[in-house]
């Protein structure tokens, strides 16, 4: 019982990190989370020049890939956890507060100006989001007319409930729920893509 509570606490900071076990969850993720982030990223074709926020952005991994697909782009990253805030920066420190910004805040609520941004990225998060209708029209907010929102999950069955039951507030989107939030929230085109179990999707307002 008491290893079931104390393997609850760790599985936590997947969706929000903390402390050393938050530090240690965000190492394994930026490791973990490669192959999904490379796939899905490879379903946009990128413009040097992009300015890109990553929305949950973890470790930063992926805030370092994105800064490889637009050298001339600056790149943003939000993460909810201070842990993860801290992180991401010093994971990408060489670049950070030039071509490199991250913050702490909530996707409900995103600290950027209207149209700001070409391409918004979601990788491993979305099923943490505590209010999908309104994250999403905030997303569609920050971006530019025909710019990108990307989403990547690993998971998409809603009914496998493994992690769901280990994470408290954790669920699990299907990709025909995830469309049908997108566009009630101001996307008109979404494009889903399959490999194995992971979704990745494309939308534009
Ligand atoms: C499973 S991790 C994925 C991290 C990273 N995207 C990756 O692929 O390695 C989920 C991240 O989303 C963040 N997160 C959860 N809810 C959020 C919210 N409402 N707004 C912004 N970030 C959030 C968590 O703090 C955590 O860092």
């Amino acid at each position: 019982m008491k290893n079931k509570k104390l393997l609850g606490r760790f599985l936590q900071n997947f969706q929000n990190p903390k402390g050393f076990c938050g530090k240690i969850i965000l190492w394994g993720m930026n490791k973990g989370h490669s192959s999904l982030s490379h796939w899905g990223m490879s379903h946009i074709t990128w413009i040097q020049d992009w300015n890109v926020l990553d929305v949950g952005c973890g470790g930063g991994a992926n805030l370092a890939q994105i800064l490889k697909h637009c050298p001339q782009g600056k790149v943003y990253g939000i993460d909810i956890s201070q842990v993860s805030v801290d992180f991401a920066r010093k994971r990408n420190k060489e670049l950070l507060s030039t071509r490199c910004f991250v913050e702490q805040g909530t996707v409900n609520e995103l600290p950027y100006t209207n149209n700001k941004f070409d391409v918004v990225t979601a990788f491993e998060t979305v099923y943490f989001w505590d209010h999908l209708p309104l994250a999403f029209t905030e997303v569609a907010r920050v971006l530019r007319g025909k710019g990108y929102f990307l989403i990547c999950c690993e998971m998409n069955d809603p009914y496998e409930k493994t992690w769901p039951n280990r994470i408290e507030g954790m669920k699990i989107y299907s990709g025909d729920d995830l469309k049908l939030i997108l566009s009630e929230s101001g996307f008109i085109s979404v494009t889903l893509y399959r490999r194995k179990n992971a979704l990745c999707i494309v939308a534009q307002k």
